[in-house]
């Protein structure tokens, strides 16, 4: 990967930090995300050609307010500091930081003067601040850029030293072009040539994995999901036959998947490739369980156990293949110091497969980069654009006791759903969207006859991170059409309902 023209961000725990550096990769420019108090020596070390220091909830003048090496300021890089990391530059370099009686919040008109970080740009702009604290005097050689009616000092700089400061967030849309001023800090003010591409990220990722790896053995845990497909996808390319895919087909899966997941890893690729069918190992465990939490134990329990089975008989391997992304390893706090979630991607496996290392080709990526690079390496799209799927599947999908058949009536009435919306383009809108065998069972009326059979529950949220979600506005006439095709071609299921919950009060799934 070309890393030569990097651009470091300190993290200052603020709300838009991955759209920080989202938007960096955009201009072209590889970037990453770093602890805020990161050493000038480290950040030197690594060859930064500029600094951005984020946003960030605290006060400068707050006890465990989080700072940053102030020899930052003494490397002769640019850096831009936004929202706190203005305040935070303002007050490192001797200005003064202020409380103000009242938030300023929301689009403002923004009056904009001379500077190179805003070629492009009119006198004004409108931009979203979102700040109590304000800079109230500037440090020496600082001058004022940018104001709005109730913030002095919206935007600052010292041309000098290249040091420059924006109360306003560039890297949201609510900012009108925002991206530009990003654009102008990498490359009219750090120089950087923007020439970073995901599409050499895979021809440049599989030449370093096939230097590192050599004639050694790799192993991956196959799920089918994205990420583990793309990261075993460049390892295929890497070193061929070396890597070995074990793919557990814990029965749960979806249908057709087990059989997508087959096509493209057993047979177009060279790596060898393990599918272990264990269905009727997880239904033993699973018989009668019907507490949610429980079925999840004897899941991931089972999978271990499957998985080791089968890696032992491989023995020893140089590498694990690991497909964790850039966002796991934010979120579990191993690439920055504050956050608080573990992951399950992130020290998974290891502890019981006998190996030397792991290797994790995607963790500099978000997840549509990783997409890209999936596609790049002829992935087909129904794996590359694969909707999330949890690691217990289907056995949190039937409520209650799970059986086989359940688990088949499911599967039907889950694929036309899916397929309706695919076909109305409303998976477009949805970001997830399943169907819940309930165990409620009702009466009703087919032909002739009375039934009493299952009640199916429709499921399709619209989220941008899983933490919160909306329910999807399908129109009535897809959940008619929907609704009409399950109960005419699926057996057992006689009434249809859509679940109209917003995460929170409910969570997108049922258990
Ligand atoms: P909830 O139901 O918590 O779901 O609102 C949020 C997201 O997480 C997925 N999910 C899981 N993923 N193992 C997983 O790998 C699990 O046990 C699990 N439970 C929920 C869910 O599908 C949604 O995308």
């Amino acid at each position: 990967m070309q890393k030569e023209e990097l651009i470091l961000i300190l993290d200052f725990c603020g709300q838009y930090n991955q759209l920080i550096a989202r938007r960096v990769r955009e201009c072209n420019v590889y970037c990453e995300i770093v602890r805020h108090d990161i050493s000038a020596e480290e950040v030197k070390k690594r060859g930064a050609k500029g600094v951005i220091f984020t946003g960030g909830p605290a006060s400068v003048y707050a006890e465990n307010a989080p700072k940053c090496d102030p020899e930052i300021f003494n490397i002769g890089i640019p850096v831009l500091g936004i929202c706190y990391g203005m305040q935070l530059m303002t007050y490192t370099l001797g200005g003064k930081v202020e409380r103000a009686e009242k938030r300023e919040y929301g689009e403002t008109e923004v009056k904009l003067g001379e500077s190179i970080l805003f070629d492009g740009f009119g006198d004004e702009n409108i931009c979203l601040m979102s700040h109590t604290d304000y800079v109230e005097s500037l440090p020496e050689g600082f001058e004022r850029i940018a104001y709005t009616p109730s913030c002095p000092y919206a935007a600052i700089e010292n041309k000098d030293k290249q040091f420059y400061g924006i109360q306003f967030h560039a890297e949201v849309n609510n900012t009108v072009n925002g991206i530009t001023f990003l654009d102008n800090f990498v490359k009219k003010i750090c120089g950087c040539s923007g020439s970073w591409k995901m599409s050499s990220f895979a021809k440049e990722t599989v030449e370093a994995l096939r230097e590192k790896i050599g004639d050694g053995k790799a192993l991956c845990a196959l799920s089918g999901g994205v990420d583990s497909s793309v990261a075993a996808a460049l390892l295929n390319e890497a070193i061929g036959e070396n890597l070995t895919c074990i793919f557990v087909d814990h029965g749960l899966l979806r249908k057709n998947e087990g059989d997508e997941v087959e096509e493209v890893f057993g047979k177009r690729f060279k790596s060898k490739f393990i599918r272990v069918n264990a269905e009727e190992r997880f239904l033993i465990k699973l018989a009668g369980v019907d507490d949610p939490e429980t079925k999840r134990k004897i899941i991931g329990e089972e999978f271990i156990k499957v998985f080791e089975e089968e890696a032992k008989k491989i023995g020893k391997v140089d590498y694990l293949v690991q497909g964790t992304i850039y966002p796991d390893v934010v979120e579990s706090g191993k690439g920055i110091g504050a956050t608080i979630k573990s992951h399950h991607n992130v020290g998974g496996l290891p502890d019981y497969v006998d190996f030397k290392e792991i290797v994790e080709p995607l963790r500099d990526l978000f997840k549509d980069e990783v997409r890209k690079v999936g596609r790049e390496l002829g992935i087909p799209d129904y794996l590359v654009d694969r909707q999330p799927f949890p690691g217990p599947g289907l056995a949190i999908r039937v409520i209650g006791d799970i059986t086989k058949e359940k688990l088949d009536i499911l599967r039907d009435a889950d694929y036309i759903f899916r397929e309706e919306l695919e076909r109305d383009g409303i998976n477009k809108e949805a970001n997830q969207y399943f169907a819940v065998l309930t165990n409620v069972r009702s009466v009703g009326v087919m032909g002739d006859y009375r039934t009493y059979d299952y009640m199916l529950a429709l499921r399709a949220v619209t989220t941008a991170d899983f933490m919160t979600a909306a329910f999807t506005r399908i129109p009535y006439d897809t959940l008619e059409r929907v609704s009409a095709r399950i109960v005419n071609e699926v057996k057992h299921i006689n009434r249809v309902v859509y679940d109209i919950t917003s995460k929170p009060p409910a969570t997108v799934e049922w258990e």
